[in-house]
């Protein structure tokens, strides 16, 4: 009797383990076979540039929405002319985010400085940089308040990214947020001016 209780157990067993190495199996190996928990490794969401028939275009990647800033980018959009030139030195602080700067960013502004601006405001920002004094260029003004009273770290900002009278744009040469890196360093050079007079 033990044993064939035993027997019918072991058979019981042997089936259970026959059925499912029969559904596990695949017969045709293009095809899946009988799944039973698929969203545990078959994910319900969108991959990246899967079709998605939830949007017109069918765009499963998203394109940016319009206006969106990159992390730690500055965006400036007043535009070149004379209105926002008079607004930019109304504000006469610097945005909370660029108010301080580390030494090595301000670093960086002296050395942007040192390439785009130094030719023609010197090192000094006296305004007597190299084209200058070989009489290239003129009308170059010293950064001291008594040459220039009204600056602001957004007036400068604003100059270097659309120029003033002569001075050229350097929108192209200097990223937005390094920008205010020099604005930083054209700001210590006015303060080692204006403490020397
Ligand atoms: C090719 C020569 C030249 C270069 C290069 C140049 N500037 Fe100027 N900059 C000028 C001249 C000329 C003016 C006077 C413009 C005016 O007031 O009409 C000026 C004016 C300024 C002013 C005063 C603007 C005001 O509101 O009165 C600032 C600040 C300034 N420049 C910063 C910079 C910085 C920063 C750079 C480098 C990114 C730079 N400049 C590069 C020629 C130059």
């Amino acid at each position: 009797m033990e044993i064939i209780t035993k027997m019918k157990f072991y058979f019981k067993v042997f089936l259970a383990a026959a059925l499912m190495i029969n559904v596990a199996c695949k017969r045709d190996p293009s095809q899946p076979g009988r799944e039973y928990m698929p969203n545990m490794y078959r994910v319900a969401s969108y991959k990246t540039y899967e079709p998605n028939p939830n949007f017109k275009d069918s765009l499963g990647a998203r394109p940016i929405v319009k206006g969106t800033i990159p992390r730690g980018y500055f965006a400036y959009d007043a535009s070149n002319t004379p209105e926002a030139y008079e607004a930019s030195l109304q504000v006469k602080e610097f945005p909370e985010r660029f108010k301080l700067i580390s030494e090595k960013d301000f670093e960086e502004g002296k050395r942007q400085y040192t390439i785009y601006c130094v030719v023609c405001h010197g090192e000094k920002g006296d305004g007597n940089g190299v084209l200058v004094e070989k009489g290239k260029f003129a009308g170059v003004p010293s950064y001291a308040s008594d040459s220039r009273p009204g600056l602001t770290p957004m007036s400068i900002y604003h100059v270097i990214t659309h120029g003033k009278g002569v001075m050229g744009a350097h929108a192209a040469q200097v990223l937005p947020i390094d920008r205010w890196k020099v604005v930083h360093y054209v700001q210590y050079l006015r303060n080692e001016l204006d403490n020397k007079n």
